[in-house]
């Protein structure tokens, strides 16, 4: 058994992925400036106050953990949103500050949330470029194990603007926390020197249908559930032109991870609430909390 500490884990990834650390046998210290809304969460581990952006916080939090999983942050879609400069001092101060604490305790088993908005395209995708960074460095000169996760978005939806956005690099957030769980054990076991990968559903579908969702989707949707075509009229559902998929046979191969979750099994699960008598518009992603 790992002491691991999440911090960020009264979030949406970091309410799942604690649920799954401690589920796995691991000793979970759970990081936040609020508690999870959750009362149930209390009784995953320890719950301690942390604000990233305070130092002494930090390493009170890390002391004693084996692993570190970083998911603390802000984002834009949050609602009202928070300035670049909070997002800036979080993000990336409040990083810099795991990275310091990490490297006064000897913490040798890193995984850190990073986005598919890496990038240069606004505060935020500059925060996931610096956080990178960071971490890189700390492999670099400490020589622990770092994964570098590259998520697609899971921020919760009404439930069918979820199902349409799976198909629209969308991913959920089971996956998200059976990818980040996978990591933070694979680092435990140094199984990598730095890793990165995306982490990202994927529908199992032909290169052909995915260049070309827009022509052929409800076919092949069809093909794979009878009735899907149906379903996909009622509801309006609005299907993307064409469907990304990434290579994730690295994760496959190094984590033995792969995403269980596609637009296949929602359409599946839509169907099952309409045969129950559910009012599917009331729900919200992945379909079990009203709205
Ligand atoms: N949600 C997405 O679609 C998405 C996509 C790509 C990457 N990510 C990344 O994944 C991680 C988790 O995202 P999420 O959607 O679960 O976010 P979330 O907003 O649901 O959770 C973030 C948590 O961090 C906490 N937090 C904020 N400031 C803090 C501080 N100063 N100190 C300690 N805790 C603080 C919040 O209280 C919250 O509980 C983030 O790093 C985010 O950037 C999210």
């Amino acid at each position: 058994m790992s002491s691991v500490l999440v911090t960020g884990a009264s979030g949406v990834a970091g309410r799942e992925v604690s649920r799954r650390l401690a589920a796995a046998g691991h000793r979970v210290r759970r990081a936040d400036v609020m508690p999870s809304p959750d009362p149930a969460d209390a009784g995953i581990g320890e719950f301690v106050r942390c604000d990233t952006r305070t130092p002494t916080d930090v390493l009170e939090a890390v002391e004693g953990c084996d692993a570190v999983v970083h998911l603390a942050a802000w984002h834009n879609a949050h609602r009202p949103g928070v300035s670049d400069a909070t997002i800036f001092a979080v993000n990336v101060d409040g990083t810099f500050n795991v990275v310091q604490a990490c490297r006064a305790t000897g913490v040798r088993s890193v995984v850190f949330a990073s986005s598919m908005a890496y990038g240069w395209g606004s505060v935020y995708s500059v925060t996931k470029v610096l956080g990178e960074d960071l971490w890189k460095m700390y492999q670099e000169t400490t020589g622990a194990s770092v994964a570098l996760l590259r998520y697609h978005g899971f921020v919760p939806e009404p439930y069918l603007r979820w199902g349409e956005r799976l198909l629209r690099n969308g991913v959920d957030v089971r996956d998200i926390a059976t990818a980040t769980v996978a990591a933070t054990e694979a680092a435990i076991a140094h199984r990598f020197d730095l890793f990165r990968t995306i982490v990202h559903s994927d529908h199992g579908m032909p290169e052909e249908v995915r260049a070309d969702f827009a022509a052929r989707g409800v076919e092949w949707s069809e093909s794979r559930m009878p009735g899907a075509a149906e379903l996909i009229e009622r509801h309006g559902l609005a299907l993307p032109d064409t469907v990304e998929q990434h290579d994730l046979s690295e994760a496959a191969d190094l984590l033995d991870w792969r995403p269980e979750h596609d637009f296949i099994e929602f359409l599946t699960d839509l169907q099952r609430r309409e045969t129950a008598g559910e009012d599917v518009t009331a729900l919200w992603a992945p379909g079990r909390i009203p709205a």
